[in-house]
């Protein structure tokens, strides 16, 4: 099939989903999504789009796969370690003269960002005057991130990072083994309020002095990136943090001049 006909399909498709279930992917990076309903149709013994948008129409189970294989939930706690030692040094450390703190982690897959802030909160003395709201539009993954149990390979893999991130303690004592998994202290969860929330489609949320949204703007057109980073703008207070993920920048959005660049390297911003 040519190109032109493949980009209508595709198009119908997700107008379909918008329709249907009110989930937006219209305006999502069009190599990402194509890649994503060519692995699903491969899966799946469809014959081409056209069948795939019918069944979306019919089926809502078949919907939920396609929704999970839409959105993309690779993590990991203190994912890019170099990061980390950037937030401590440029943001955590200001951050802690304020008599209360609040983050917003948007697209925190299945929670492991969220507990990597309470880790750096707890060390830094502020965790007790902070609230951390993590937030993703795929409700799985955030049952997920309250149950906050990982399987211990992925820990032994996160105390690494930990270690090369800011580790000066023993990564064990936040959490307790349990056979092949193991579960975050409950002291770590105790001022994290995990939701659901589409950038998307969803408004404001108000009054945040640190948002990090990391590895996520990348799966959006140059469209809707503005449209969440002026949602972003909106919801920070004066001289609030931006962080996004390595690979990420505002530099290129209609918003860059609204920022400051605290560290290039690290891509955290702050609001002017
Ligand atoms: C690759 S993960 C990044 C997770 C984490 N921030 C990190 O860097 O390790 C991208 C996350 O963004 C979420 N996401 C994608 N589109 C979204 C949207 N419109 N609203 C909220 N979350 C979204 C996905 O569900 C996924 O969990």
């Amino acid at each position: 099939m040519n190109t032109e006909n493949q980009n209508i399909e595709v198009s119908l498709l997700l107008e379909a989903i918008y329709q249907k279930y009110g989930y937006d992917f219209r305006d999502y990076s069009r190599a990402s999504i194509k890649r994503r309903i060519k692995n699903t149709l491969s899966m799946s013994g469809l014959k081409n789009v056209s069948e795939m948008q019918h069944k979306v129409l019919y089926d809502e189970r078949f919907f939920n796969t396609l929704l999970m294989n839409f959105s993309i939930n690779v993590t990991e706690m203190f994912r890019d370690p170099i990061f980390y030692q950037g937030l401590v040094r440029e943001v955590i450390s200001n951050l802690s003269k304020r008599s209360f703190v609040r983050i917003w982690h948007a697209g925190c897959a299945t929670g492991e960002e969220a507990y990597s802030m309470a880790i750096i909160l707890k060390e830094a003395g502020i965790y007790e005057r902070s609230r951390i709201y993590a937030t993703d539009f795929n409700e799985d993954v955030i049952r997920k991130a309250r149950e906050g149990i990982y399987s211990i390979d992925s820990i032994n893999k996160y105390g690494k990072n930990y270690t090369q991130a800011t580790g000066n303690q023993s990564f064990s004592k936040y959490y307790t083994a349990r056979y092949d998994y193991a579960i975050m202290d409950r002291s770590l969860r105790k001022n994290i309020i995990f939701s659901d929330y589409n950038l998307v489609t969803d408004h404001v949320f108000c009054e945040m002095d640190l948002i990090v949204c990391r590895n996520v703007l990348i799966y959006f057109n140059k469209k809707l990136q503005n449209r969440v980073i002026h949602l972003f703008i909106d919801s920070l207070t004066p001289n609030g943090y931006l962080c996004l993920g390595l690979q990420e920048s505002i530099k290129f959005s209609d918003y860059a001049d609204q920022f400051k660049e605290i560290s290039r390297k690290e891509k955290i911003y702050q609001k002017i």
